[in-house]
């Protein structure tokens, strides 16, 4: 398992693969650990909105020290038929049109907003919301960016993948710091917190994505060009660095907590 994302902390890791699975990719136990630690003990009631896998909200599932139920949402059933396990529900739904039959005391989410268009973004979030209880948590691990220059960088990676994945020409859009905030409080969440962590980088190389995408050649080095050719201030923050042959990126994750 490539270590995707880079900690200097000192204990061991200890999970990874048990929760990687084959969908799962960005797996490193201790970022798991991290989003873990901001659910609140009391929570009976846990949905992972855009799980994938459903990495994020197993680990909680096996790891909160009580029993918790967990409920899957995301729009691609694939990934639901991943998570292969008797004890949990999946719902498979667009976030962007989905109408909650219930409420969860936590909602976690992490790497799905920036699927969405910067004129999407808040109805996103104004959804969840609607599937928080009265007095419940919203925790988002997500990308975001500090200003225009690092926006279109991280727009365009994540743009010019899924145009070589899909075929389409979607507008992703990662917000800034100040632009996700605000989102979230038009929403109605309260306490709205963006904790920062130097040691929270998404990392890996751009060609692990032909194996993930199967992707050909041609694409992964037009991804590795648009990388390359951003201004140096942008490459320090995506920590783009040319290693050998291989562009690697090491870009800031961050953790957002809210209640409602
Ligand atoms: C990058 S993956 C992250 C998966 C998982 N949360 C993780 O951290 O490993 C983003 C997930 O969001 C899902 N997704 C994208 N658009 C969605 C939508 N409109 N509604 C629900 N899920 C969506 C995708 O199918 C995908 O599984």
């Amino acid at each position: 398992m490539p270590d995707q994302i880079e900690w200097v902390f000192d204990h061991e890791v200890t999970a990874g693969d048990d929760y990687g699975g084959s969908l799962g990719y960005y797996t490193d136990e201790r970022f798991l650990r991290e989003i873990l630690s901001f659910v609140p003990k009391s929570a009976e009631k846990v949905c992972d909105v855009g799980c994938g896998s459903g990495i994020v909200g197993l680990y909680i599932k096996d790891n909160i020290g009580k029993n918790v139920e967990v409920t899957f949402l995301d729009i691609n059933i694939e990934q639901l038929m991943g998570i292969n396990r008797g004890d949990v529900r999946v719902i498979e739904a667009d976030i962007l049109d989905y109408e909650p039959t219930e409420q969860y005391d936590c909602v976690v989410s992490r790497l799905l907003n920036h699927y969405f268009p910067k004129g999407r973004q808040q109805e996103v979030v104004d959804n969840t919301y609607d599937m928080v209880s009265e007095g419940g948590c919203y925790i988002n691990a997500l990308p975001l960016a500090v200003d225009d220059e690092t926006q279109n960088a991280v727009n365009g990676m994540f743009s010019i993948l899924e145009r070589e994945v899909t075929g389409k020409n979607p507008h992703r859009h990662v917000m800034k710091k100040e632009e996700a905030m605000g989102i979230w409080h038009v929403s109605g969440f309260k306490n709205v917190e963006v904790h920062e962590n130097p040691n929270h980088k998404l990392t890996h190389y751009i060609d692990e994505f032909k194996g993930k995408f199967s992707l050909g050649d041609d694409s992964i080095k037009k991804i590795e060009d648009f990388l390359l050719k951003q201004p140096a201030g942008v490459a320090d923050y995506m920590g783009i660095e040319k290693i050998g042959e291989r562009v690697r990126i090491a870009h800031p994750m961050y953790i957002m907590t809210a209640v409602k």
